[in-house]
């Protein structure tokens, strides 16, 4: 089954990544968690400093945020899946280099493909291009339906995907504008899955 199916791919990531074996920046990997049947699959960038210690994805106040948005949709944690593309620390939290996510990237993939989820909403650019397979930048493309393509013989069909801002952005450039463009992703994602907003529906 699936809870199955993806431990077995923690324990394999965690024997054989090419990337996180070699990596120096990080005490733990993160390899992302949540309902191993998810119809909705978060994709952040790297764990930062608080996930790092706890082993757990999105814990700081990137966590809290995304939290928030999750909640806002009328969902919770337990309900949705998140993972991020490297699943190790970069020194100085800098941003994922293409080398290290090629290396890294085909265990997100693999968790991709266990989980199935009917949606996948990428969070921040190095997200979005990775798994949209786009140079695009993330004010460009965010808010428009993308698709992710499953390796070639994979047995799951083209994924969509919504691109949006990462909650560390947010944060960042906490501007009304901002904040609506993300809330007006998460309609379009919870939209394309037939669900509705919890009350009050715009996340602060
Ligand atoms: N930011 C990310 O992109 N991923 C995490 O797991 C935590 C913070």
């Amino acid at each position: 089954d699936r809870a199955r199916r993806l431990s077995e791919i923690d324990a394999r990531h965690a024997a054989a990544c090419p990337h996180c074996l070699a990596a120096t920046g990080h005490t733990r990997l993160v390899f992302g968690e949540g309902a191993a049947h998810a119809e909705l699959m978060f994709v952040g960038e790297a764990p930062g400093d608080a996930e790092d210690r706890m082993g757990r994805p999105f814990l700081g106040a990137a966590g809290e945020k995304l939290d928030e948005m999750i909640k806002a949709m009328g969902l919770s944690r337990e309900k949705v899946y998140i993972a991020s593309i490297l699943k190790s620390r970069t020194p100085d939290d800098r941003t994922p280099m293409p080398e290290e996510v090629a290396a890294c990237g085909p265990f997100l993939m693999e968790q991709i493909l266990a989980v199935r989820p009917k949606v996948i909403v990428t969070l921040g650019g190095p997200a979005a291009k990775w798994i949209c397979g786009t140079d695009v930048g993330i004010s460009r493309i965010r808010g428009t339906w993308q698709q992710w393509t499953p390796p070639a013989g994979a047995d799951c069909p083209a994924i969509p995907v919504m691109p949006t801002y990462h909650p560390s952005y947010v944060l960042r450039t906490y501007t009304k504008q901002v904040r609506m463009e993300v809330w007006s992703d998460l309609r379009a994602v919870l939209a394309k899955l037939g669900l509705s907003p919890a009350a009050p529906a715009q996340p602060r």
